[in-house]
């Protein structure tokens, strides 16, 4: 068992609200231990433990890895023609999850999986060291379940999204659409799956449509998760909080009754700027959704339409700058947030018992990651304790 002692953190981010310094626990000249993929030691560098190995971090900021808690990756295909015609003054209609879903269809299994483990190769690269993956872009009984074996065999956070759209063949008969889901989607991809999640919106599913499809999915044993209220006011909200969901997404479009809704339920409200910034569209109010003590999750939502990014650091400059989050709660949304709304207590923070999924960054604390937008400062990340981006100093 060999103990691997991190030390020499410029400001280490703990997420430990026990530590009486805030909700994101700040310490200074700090370090901690990991052995056997867990953290078995946090305190003073002065005090630390020995140990068999030592990570010079030279100085940088350390903290929790990244939790992304929504991504698209199981796709195949590319629409930057769709993305250039909106920066032209095209609207972004749900329609475009379609020509996906052409590409999607065609493409073999080897094909998608190659494509999702490079993005997921990014994310990590830019600091997730959790990533959800969902389903979407099959919707179809065999398209689906190819997409769901392909999630799972790419990240232990597999999401069931066979009612993303529905498909061309369907678009007049959605009830016949979501009776196959229901019948034989659900129960034929669950096994790979942990969570069900529905796109509750104009142009996708109804109220009663989603409701349908999250209570099949829920029977069968997965967990729910909703994506709501992007487009247009609607009833995704108050949906995934009625149903218990872990996470309800996107969450632009908000009544003074669905914040409330929020703020008094375990429902988590991710907002997902990237894709707001993609389409050129309102962003979500997270200053009104924290005030009222509603608790926020931050994603990037990597998918082929919206938000082609896979960079939360990115997604925490757009957090402060346009959703008036504070750069503390944006590195807490994007870490224990995302936790929170993947309903894990095992990861988004370092304290003892926590899984050691780390990130140091080019930078002497976390206010660089908005302070900084758009440059590439996460200089190592571990994952269990093992290296997954060495840092230049470090001796592998
Ligand atoms: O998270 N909201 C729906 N789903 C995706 C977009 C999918 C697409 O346009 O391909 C999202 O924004
Ligand atoms: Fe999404």
């Amino acid at each position: 068992m060999t103990s691997r002692l991190f030390t020499n953190i410029g400001s280490l981010v703990t997420n430990d609200p026990t530590l009486d310094r805030g909700p994101l626990g700040v310490l200074e000249n700090a370090a901690f231990v990991v052995e056997q993929g867990r953290i078995i030691w946090v305190g003073a560098a002065s005090q630390a433990p020995a140990s068999d190995r030592c990570i010079d971090v030279g100085g940088r900021a350390v903290l929790p890895g990244f939790v992304e808690s929504h991504s698209h990756l199981v796709f195949a295909g590319d629409r930057s023609h769709e993305f250039a015609a909106r920066m032209e003054g095209k609207p972004y209609e749900a329609g475009g999850i379609r020509t996906t879903i052409e590409a999607t269809r065609a493409a073999s299994a080897a094909e998608l999986e190659l494509n999702t483990r490079s993005l997921m190769q990014e994310y990590t690269r830019a600091g997730a060291t959790t990533i959800e993956v969902k389903t979407g872009y099959g919707q179809s009984a065999e398209s689906e379940l190819k997409s769901v074996q392909v999630a799972a065999a790419c990240t232990d956070e597999v999401t069931l999204l066979a009612a993303h759209v529905a498909p061309p063949e369907y678009r007049d008969k959605h009830d016949e659409y979501v009776q196959m889901v229901v019948d034989t989607m659900i129960p034929e991809c669950a096994p790979y799956a942990s969570w069900i999640d529905v796109f509750c919106e104009r142009g996708a599913f109804s109220e009663d449509e989603s409701r349908a499809v999250l209570q099949a999915g829920t029977a069968a044993g997965l967990k729910a998760r909703v994506h709501g209220n992007q487009l247009t006011y609607g009833a995704g909200v108050q949906l995934a909080v009625e149903l218990g969901a872990a996470s309800v997404d996107h969450v632009v479009y908000l009544t003074d009754a669905d914040v409330d809704a929020l703020a008094n339920s375990s429902t988590v409200a991710t907002v997902l700027p990237g894709a707001d910034f993609s389409t050129r569209g309102t962003y979500p109010d997270a200053r009104r959704l924290l005030d009222a003590g509603a608790t926020v999750a931050l994603g990037a939502d990597c998918n082929p339409g919206t938000s082609f990014t896979t960079s939360i650091p990115f997604c925490i400059a757009l957090a402060v700058r346009d959703l008036h989050m504070s750069p503390d709660e944006a590195v807490w949304a994007a870490t224990a947030g995302g936790a929170a709304a993947l309903g894990r207590t095992d990861i988004g923070a370092i304290t003892v018992g926590a899984r050691a999924d780390v990130l140091a960054l080019e930078a002497p604390n976390h206010l660089h990651l908005a302070y900084r937008p758009g440059v590439p400062l996460v200089a190592g990340v571990w994952k269990d304790g093992q290296t997954v981006v060495p840092l230049n100093e470090e001796d592998n």
